[in-house]
């Protein structure tokens, strides 16, 4: 039995340079074992209480924090049902497959919604948004802070004042840059700022996290029809009320979540946390443009914690792939319409250089086996 197959003893012996879920560390694990609680006892509502004044440290920010049972997506279907009233026009911004999806949960949530998108690869920029909001008027924009399809990391700090400006309230999705990339929630006055727990985090999937301002609070108490699994008010009373959350929530993983952000916040440190992102991210580029692969973003807009890598050698991506899957370590195709025109190196999380070093020299060698 090679690492590439279900090992029901050991579970998973992949090294994971994956955009989500990634590697997550023994001592992560070790947390998801230790016996809790009911999620309606008081040692549960001191663990609840722990996180989100955590996650209130990693995004500098004032604003409660909000816990949901549901990956990423289920907030972005939340932030469209509880701030777009039905009289009103939700603004999607999309530079790849995320910017995509949430203008198509904007659509089959019945709102009115405006996709203004660029060509994959690209930023928004600070001219085509200015440009885009003064086409109409808008109640909510929505944005991804990393795009993790194309590997391309928006302008946010620029953008964030401009769409704050036209009056709108601004959702950001930081799903693959929550805990690897510096966001300041209060500064750029975000009114949700969500990600789900399997990317920067190093937690296992099923938790969602956002912020959320006492504006967005404000405006879902006028929205009718938000839903009830999703509805910011309960979750939100509920959170300031008790610290707990209005259904069953999976206890162990908050156990993790809360244990990672007391190591990501007084083990490792925030700046060091996010500087090593940067020169994970740096030092990939550099390996790429040493062996004559270009990146597929726009220069400078480069992701630090998903390199989207241009095949510009040619090479059979799905051999690649499963070539160093046989030596134990995973990497991903490119995703939807960039299937084989890119590949994927993540490196969020817990991924040092050092372990960077090593899988990117065993790649390096596969690929000259290619050309
Ligand atoms: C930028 C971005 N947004 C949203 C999602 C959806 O996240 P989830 O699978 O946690 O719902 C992803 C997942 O890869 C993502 O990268």
């Amino acid at each position: 039995m090679t690492a590439a197959h279900f090992n029901k003893e050991k579970g998973s012996q992949l090294k994971l340079f994956t955009p989500g879920p990634v590697h997550v560390p023994e001592r992560v694990l070790r947390e998801l074992a230790k016996p809790n609680d009911t999620h309606r006892s008081k040692p549960y509502s001191e663990m609840h209480q722990m996180a989100t004044e955590g996650l209130q440290k990693l995004l500098y920010t004032k604003n409660e924090c909000l816990i949901f049972t549901s990956s990423a997506t289920g907030i972005m279907e939340a932030c469209v049902r509880n701030l777009v009233k039905e009289d009103e026009k939700g603004l999607f911004f999309s530079i790849g497959a995320f910017g995509d999806r949430w203008y198509e949960i904007g659509e089959t949530n019945g709102k009115n919604s405006k996709k203004e998108g660029v060509e994959w690869g690209k930023p928004i920029t600070p001219e085509f948004a200015q440009e885009a909001l003064n086409k109409d008027k808008y109640a909510v924009a929505f944005i991804q802070a990393n795009e993790t399809s194309t590997g391309v990391y928006n302008p946010i700090e620029k953008l964030a004042p401009i769409i704050k400006d036209s009056g709108a309230l601004l959702c950001v999705d930081a799903t693959s840059s929550m805990a690897g990339v510096k966001i300041e929630v209060d500064k750029l006055d975000i009114d949700v700022c969500l990600a789900s727990v399997q990317k920067c985090f190093a937690v296992p999937p099923g938790l969602a996290v956002c912020s959320i301002s006492d504006a967005a609070v404000e405006k879902a108490k006028q929205v009718k029809n938000r839903g009830l699994y999703f509805d910011f008010i309960d979750l939100y009373k509920r959170h300031v009320a008790k610290h707990q959350t209005p259904t069953t929530p999976p206890i162990p993983q908050i156990r993790g979540l809360t244990a990672q952000l007391d190591y990501i916040l007084n083990i490792e440190g925030l700046e060091k946390r996010f500087e090593r992102h940067e020169k994970l991210g740096k030092q990939t580029r550099e390996w790429a443009k040493n062996i004559d692969l270009e990146m597929f973003p726009e220069n400078g807009y480069e992701s630090n914690t998903v390199s989207t890598i241009k095949n510009s050698l040619d090479l059979d991506i799905p051999k690649m792939v499963s070539m160093l899957l046989e030596e134990s370590y995973r990497i991903v195709n490119g995703y939807g319409d960039l299937v084989n025109k890119t590949f994927r190196i993540g490196h969020m999380g817990e991924i040092q250089i050092k372990d960077l070093e090593e899988m990117l020299k065993v790649l390096g060698d596969i690929i000259k086996t290619l050309k």
